[in-house]
């Protein structure tokens, strides 16, 4: 960790019930959280109000996913300015199953990403490669071209957290060791001063996300580059995701 204020956000994808996610609700009022962390969770659409609602805490809101413009006859879809009226803070574009499983391609998640900021959400924009990228030494390239296509479609960086979540890590149990994503951190935060702007690059918070759990944050929060996590099955449970919330401290 040495960028701006450690960053963790807690991805629920598509998983909960009324019941289930009032108790993880429940568990985040009663942990205690340090006071130099930035804490998002980010509930499947449906609850999100009842999340806003219902969390006494310092915790802001991120859905997972927005439309790429304004809302109208577009069935099923949620917009930003929706996302707004409804006290969403965060949204988190390009995630791998966004990618792969739903198909969304790197000019579709560039448009969003700009539409949302645009509308004063904060983005947190997922980048990573799947493990044939990586087996073909083509990680950075992955990598590089998905930023890219932020880059193309954003002009201002202060509101965006960049998340690196290699696919072979997410939801494995097989996470990238504190080495692995360090060099993957450093070599976008390079890549930021390069192609963005020495000051994008030094200011930019960038997170690790894939099988992060409370035994593994601590020391992967003692890498330079790893400014936060985004953390998924591990942020269904109150406590470990207060641990990992803690790691950097
Ligand atoms: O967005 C977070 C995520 O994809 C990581 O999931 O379950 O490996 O922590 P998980």
């Amino acid at each position: 960790a040495g960028t701006g204020k450690f960053f963790v956000g807690g991805n629920w994808k598509c998983n909960g019930t009324n019941e289930s996610i009032e108790k993880l609700v429940e568990e985040l009022n009663s942990a205690k959280l340090e006071e130099d962390v930035d804490v998002v969770v980010s509930p499947p659409y449906l609850y999100i109000s009842k999340v806003i609602g219902s969390l006494t805490k310092r915790i802001e809101v991120a859905a997972q996913n927005s439309w790429t413009g304004k809302g109208g006859a577009y069935t099923g879809e949620i917009s930003a300015d929706q996302l707004v009226d409804a006290g969403v803070k965060w949204v988190i574009q390009g995630h791998s199953e966004r990618r792969h499983v739903i198909g969304e391609t790197n000019a579709m998640i560039g448009t969003k990403s700009a539409y949302a900021l645009s509308k004063g959400l904060g983005v947190i924009a997922c980048v990573g490669e799947k493990l044939e990228d990586r087996e073909a030494d083509r990680t950075t390239d992955v990598v590089f071209e998905q930023l890219q296509a932020y880059a193309d479609a954003v002009s201002d960086w202060s509101n965006i957290v960049v998340a690196y979540e290699p696919v072979w890590a997410i939801g494995t149990g097989k996470v990238a060791s504190p080495q692995q994503a360090q060099e993957v951190h450093a070599a976008i935060r390079q890549w930021l001063k390069e192609k963005i702007s020495p000051e994008v690059s030094s200011k930019t918070r960038i997170i690790y996300g894939g099988s992060v759990n409370g035994a593994n944050s601590a020391e992967l929060a003692t890498q330079e580059d790893i400014d936060g996590f985004l953390v998924g099955g591990a942020a269904l449970k109150g406590p470990e995701f207060a641990t990992i919330c803690n790691a950097v401290t």
